[in-house]
C-alpha cells in the first residue's frame, strides 16, 4: 500500500467513532482530507463539524457539510485529526499543515481525541520532525533567541501565514523525551501563541494504518 493508502485506511476507521446527532471536530492535513470525504458519505447522521482551519473548512462546505461555530458549543464528542508524528504515550508533535493553533483549540473542547496516522508517523522520541511554533510576528527574533537557548535551531517558515495572521517557527534538533515539560516551559515564551506539541492534551485512541491493517492504540 502507499502511504496515502495507508492515511486513507486510518481516516476511514475513525468514522465508526462519529456519534450520530451529533457535532464533529475535524482537524487539518492531508490524512484528514479523507476522513471528510468519509464524512460526507455519513453526512446525513451528524449536526454538523467543528474545523480547526480555513482550508478543512472549505473542504467540509464543498461536501454540504454544516460547519459550526465553535463558540456556540459545549459538547464536542470527537476530534479527529493526523500528526507528524506521535510516541508511545500518544504524545504528539503536530502543525506541519501550520494549522496547530486552531487544531489545539477544537481538542480542548472534546471529549476524545482520534488521532489518525500512517505507520511512518509512530516515532521514538519524538523530535525528528522539526517542532513548529506559531509566534506573534514582532516577537519573532526574541522567541528565536530563546529557542535556541533551549537547544533547537528554529527556522522561519517563509512565505507562510498562519490562519491567524502570525508566523510559524521550524524548531529543528529537539530530542524530545519530556514532551509534556517542555510543551509547558515553550508556552511560557513570550510571543509564542501556541506549540506544535499536543502532550497535555494528547490523543485518547490512535488509529495506525500498517500495510496488515489499522491498529488501534488507547491512551493509558
Ligand atoms: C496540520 O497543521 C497538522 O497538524 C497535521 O495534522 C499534520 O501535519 C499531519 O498532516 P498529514 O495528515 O498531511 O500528514
Amino acid at each position: 500500500m502507499t502511504q496515502d493508502e495507508l492515511k486513507k485506511a486510518a481516516a476511514l476507521a475513525a468514522l465508526e467513532y462519529v456519534e450520530d446527532g451529533t457535532i464533529v471536530g475535524v482537524g487539518t492535513g492531508s490524512t484528514v482530507n479523507h476522513f471528510i470525504d468519509g464524512l460526507a458519505s455519513i453526512k446525513d447522521r451528524i449536526a454538523g463539524a467543528v474545523s480547526s482551519s480555513e482550508a478543512s473548512s472549505q473542504r467540509l462546505a464543498a461536501h454540504g457539510i454544516a460547519l459550526r461555530d465553535l463558540n456556540d458549543i459545549t459538547d464536542l464528542p470527537v476530534y479527529v485529526d493526523g500528526a507528524d508524528e506521535i510516541d508511545a504515550g500518544l504524545s504528539m508533535i503536530k502543525g506541519g499543515g501550520g494549522a496547530l493553533t486552531r487544531e489545539k483549540i477544537v481538542a480542548a473542547v472534546a471529549t476524545r481525541f482520534i488521532c489518525i496516522c500512517d505507520a511512518t508517523k509512530r516515532v521514538e522520541p519524538l523530535g525528528r520532525f522539526p517542532l513548529p511554533v506559531e509566534v506573534i510576528p514582532m516577537a519573532r527574533a526574541y522567541v528565536e533567541r530563546r529557542l535556541y537557548a533551549l537547544g533547537g535551531k528554529p527556522v522561519l517558515r517563509t512565505g507562510f501565514v498562519t490562519d491567524n495572521g502570525n508566523q510559524i517557527l521550524d524548531v529543528h534538533g529537539l530530542r524530545i523525551t519530556a514532551p509534556h515539560a517542555l510543551e509547558s516551559e515553550l508556552n511560557q515564551i513570550v510571543g509564542v501563541v501556541s506549540n506544535g506539541l499536543f502532550a497535555h492534551r494528547g490523543a485518547d485512541i490512535l488509529l495506525l494504518a500498517t500495510s496488515t491493517g489499522v491498529e488501534r492504540l488507547v491512551r493509558r
